[in-house]
């Protein structure tokens, strides 16, 4: 009998349903048991949310400074998982609070020591340079990272700014407008989810997972474009010194961090609708030189090696 445990965190239910899916294959085998538990913050962070409070997250998930979460129950923690398969979102290029809060816990610590680990994340698009912070929280916590799947929203960067905002504040996971496409991962690619478990159950039984990675990757579990690797290292070199600002500002003067704030959204605003489509512009006209680094680079995203 083979004993897996699936942690996530998901507000809207979108992760949890690919999640659920992906693991059926699992599930629906006498010879596995899989435990399902989601993440809970102490304070919950609302769903939709409030325009402001999505602007408030920004420090404090960049700088992945924790909050506290309800403890793992007893029951889930004392025992010892063959595979965990660990679901996450992207806060601002970094691991949404509850899931960076978790893994700088003590409850990750017990429960993810020397334990094979595959992380599924669900997020816009931007998720590679997230990836690289997941991978050291799981070095400090002992965790065999041996899978990498992520699920995004697969159509035009700046379609999919549009309608995740229409998402997020409005709630709804519905075509803005009547016109745009629907926000967030696509059905199909929910739907299908199963075919990664799959190919997880194969090696979980084999007990080996040394070529799943590949086969995974094969699959189509990790599409990388790789403007948006770019655009990750951009966004997080900004980030790093407004969300710092942001921050000590905030400790003195709570008026101050909103104005700041305030700020900020500007800059984001300006920053998708003027620099990104230039540093495109620029991207596209390096593409040839670049192209050895920029295969190197994919390849390396696919993995789940740690530079
Ligand atoms: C505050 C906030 C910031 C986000 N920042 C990013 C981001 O930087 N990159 C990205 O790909 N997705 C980002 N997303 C999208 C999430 O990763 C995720 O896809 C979405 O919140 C749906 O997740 P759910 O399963 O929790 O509902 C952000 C979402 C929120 C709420």
């Amino acid at each position: 009998m083979k004993s897996v445990l699936v942690l996530y965190y998901s507000q809207s239910g979108q992760l949890g349903e690919i999640l659920t899916n992906l693991v059926s294959p699992l599930y629906n085998d006498s010879n596995c048991s899989v435990t399902i538990h989601q993440i809970e913050p102490e304070e919950p962070y609302s769903f939709p949310w409030d325009k402001k409070e999505f602007l408030q997250v920004f420090p404090e998930s960049y700088l992945q400074i924790p909050r506290p979460n309800k403890p793992i129950p007893d029951d889930i923690k004392n025992k010892k998982y063959d595979l965990i398969i660990f679901g996450y979102t992207v806060w601002y290029l970094s691991p949404s609070i509850p899931i960076n809060s978790f893994l700088k816990g003590d409850d990750a610590k017990v429960l993810l020591n020397n334990t094979p680990l595959i992380t599924v994340n669900g997020s816009r698009n931007m998720w590679v340079l997230t990836q690289e912070k997941i991978k050291r929280l799981l070095v400090d916590c002992k965790a065999e990272l041996v899978g990498n799947i992520a699920f995004v929203d697969r159509h035009w960067n700046h379609v999919s700014v549009i309608t995740i905002v229409h998402w997020m504040i409005g709630g709804k996971k519905t075509k803005y407008l009547g016109v745009f496409p629907k926000p967030g991962v696509s059905d199909k690619d929910i739907n299908e989810a199963g075919k990664f478990g799959v190919i997880i159950k194969k090696h979980l039984f084999q007990k080996s997972f040394e070529h799943m990675q590949e086969e995974l990757v094969n699959d189509g579990a990790v599409r990388i474009k790789p403007f948006l690797i770019r655009s990750d290292k951009s966004g997080n070199h900004i980030f790093s010194k407004w969300s710092a600002h942001i921050y000590k500002v905030g400790l003195k003067s709570p008026e101050k961090r909103v104005k700041w704030l305030n700020f900020f959204e500007y800059y984001l605003q300006f920053a998708i609708w003027v620099f990104v489509p230039i540093v495109f512009i620029i991207f596209l006209l390096t593409y040839l030189p670049f192209y050895a680094r920029i295969k190197k680079d994919i390849k390396y995203y696919q993995s789940t090696r740690l530079r």
